[in-house]
């Protein structure tokens, strides 16, 4: 009797947690984004970004790229891309790219298409900083290393 019990229970709450989760996937994503790239120039504090996304909603990727200074060539983290400063071939997709300065932070991604933002948290293991010449504090690399393609697939609701 209680076994039976507690299986009603299980599949009602099964039944009640789908619908949700499809409304969900039908309102957004995942993002697809592929090649994508984040580095430092060397010996500059310009940092180049490039990706492609694809999502529910865009007939083709978008391409979206930014170039945006560090601080300075020693930086031992990737620019700030702030709000309207990354670009992308299509005007419906927005983008933002922010690792705190903090030795060792990981980076928070966030991709918004037709008004839906995905965040991506990229693992402070996937940013590489290179201290070149340890008494030339000018002299910094500092690159994503991560997969190129990966998913978003966090929502904002
Ligand atoms: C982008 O990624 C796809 C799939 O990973 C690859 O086939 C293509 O060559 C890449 N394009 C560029 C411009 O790197
Ligand atoms: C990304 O979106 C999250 C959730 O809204 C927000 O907390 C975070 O500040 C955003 N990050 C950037 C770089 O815009």
């Amino acid at each position: 009797m209680k076994t039976f019990t507690s299986s009603v229970i299980l599949l009602a709450s099964l039944a009640t947690a789908s619908p949700m989760r499809h409304a969900n996937r039908r309102s957004a994503g995942p993002y697809d984004i592929t090649n994508f790239s984040a580095s430092k120039v060397h010996l500059s504090g310009y940092c180049n970004y490039a990706f492609d996304v694809s999502a529910p909603g865009l007939s083709a990727p978008a391409h979206c790229t930014a170039y945006l200074d560090a601080g300075f060539s020693g930086a031992t983290w990737l620019a700030y891309v702030y709000e309207g400063a990354g670009n992308c071939d299509n005007a419906a997709v927005t983008w933002t790219f922010y690792q705190p300065t903090t030795e060792g932070s990981g980076a928070t991604f966030n991709v918004t298409v037709n008004g839906v933002k995905g965040t991506y948290a990229v693992p402070a293991g996937d940013i590489t900083v290179s201290l070149n010449s340890e008494p030339n504090p000018f002299d910094n690399d500092v690159a994503y290393t991560g997969p190129k393609a990966f998913q978003i697939t966090d929502f904002e609701a």
